[in-house]
């Protein structure tokens, strides 16, 4: 059996050590082994690595990583989403489904896809695929401080809003948000009526909302529009994405029956896979030409247990690289 150097988990709630592993091997036609470039740490990868996603087997050992930069054996990078929740893309090598890859610009610069697409593709495949945005709408990005919501912004823009109104708790990073496409920010405090009358007067007549935060306040958010709101009948397309703020919402019933609110969420499991990866290569095109900033913050995989204890730099996503 080929070895390889790998982040291996052996127990739920340790960080993954780095250490030799069996290689994956290819168990369909449609499967390819390729040597991994880059890998980013996302929150979902967390997750996954302590047990605790939705998808979790409980299997161990497992390999965390949702996803990579590739170099396929005829020489070829690709982006590819790992399909497998136990042996996934944190180690030198693994198993790409082509299915679910796409190949890559020969320029581009993979950490930046690395850290990037994750992030991104949240946003981008909810105004595309979920509820197309149309022309000249206003969009309400709740989350803004993050990097996936502040990619929103910078998307929301680029897909043709026509106003975007960023929320979020961190003060500096709101303020970035102006440079990214917001044109109003709302700073969500502990202060509940205060962060609600300040969101109903940004928000109130928004067309969408791209929810990364869920929880206690998404659900004021929600209210504060829904009350503010000139005609209720309007359309309101409420979009979960991450739930940051806590998995579960409490919903009054007269937010259902008061107004068209309309809620869904995005994720893998809420559009195709073929739908899916038909956006990536767009996605691939705007981050490599800086229309969706990213900072990769680039270390070795060796380092990964240290690493994962580190929090993320505001702003920047790890990029682990074999
Ligand atoms: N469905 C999808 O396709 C998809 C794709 C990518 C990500 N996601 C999800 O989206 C979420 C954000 O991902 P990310 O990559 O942006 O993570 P990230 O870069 O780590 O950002 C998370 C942000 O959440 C904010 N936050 C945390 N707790 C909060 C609270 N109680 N209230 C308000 N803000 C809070 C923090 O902002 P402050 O600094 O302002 O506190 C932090 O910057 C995660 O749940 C992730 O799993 C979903």
């Amino acid at each position: 059996m080929e070895k390889m150097n790998a982040a291996v988990v052996t127990s739920f709630g340790e960080p993954p050590h780095y250490q030799p592993f069996d290689a994956p091997r290819p168990a369909t036609v449609d499967e390819i082994l390729v040597d991994v470039l880059a890998v980013g740490l996302h929150p979902r990868t967390r997750t996954g690595a302590a047990g605790a996603h939705y998808t979790s087997t409980g299997t161990l050992p497992m390999i965390p990583g949702i996803d990579a930069v590739g170099l396929r054996p005829d020489g070829k990078r690709i982006y590819f989403l790992a399909a497998d929740d136990v042996i996934g893309t944190m180690a030198d090598k693994a198993v790409a489904d082509v299915r679910r890859s796409i190949e890559l610009p020969d320029d581009v610069d993979v950490a930046r896809v690395a850290a990037a697409m994750n992030p991104a593709m949240s946003a981008w495949v909810a105004l595309r695929r979920r509820v197309p945005l149309e022309p000249g709408q206003s969009v309400l990005v709740l989350g803004a401080t993050g990097n996936a919501g502040t990619m929103a912004v910078q998307v929301a823009r680029r897909l043709g809003a026509g106003r975007v109104i960023g929320a979020g708790r961190d003060r500096g990073r709101l303020t970035a948000l102006a440079s990214a496409g917001a044109d109003e920010v709302v700073q969500l405090t502990d202060d509940a009526d205060e962060t609600a009358s300040r969101l109903a007067a940004a928000a109130a007549e928004a067309d969408i909302v791209l929810d990364y935060l869920w929880g206690k306040p998404a659900r004021q958010a929600m209210m504060a529009l829904l009350t503010e709101r000139s005609d209720r009948s309007r359309a309101l397309n409420w979009i979960q994405i991450g739930a940051v703020a806590g998995p579960t919402m409490e919903l009054p019933s007269v937010a259902l029956r008061s107004a068209n609110l309309r809620i869904q969420g995005n994720g893998q499991g809420a559009v195709s896979p073929g739908a899916y990866l038909a956006e990536l290569p767009s996605l691939v095109d705007e981050i490599d030409a800086g229309t969706i900033a990213v900072k990769a913050n680039r270390r070795p995989l060796a380092e990964v247990e240290t690493i994962w204890a580190q929090p993320d730099v505001p702003g920047e996503r790890t990029v682990l690289v074999p």
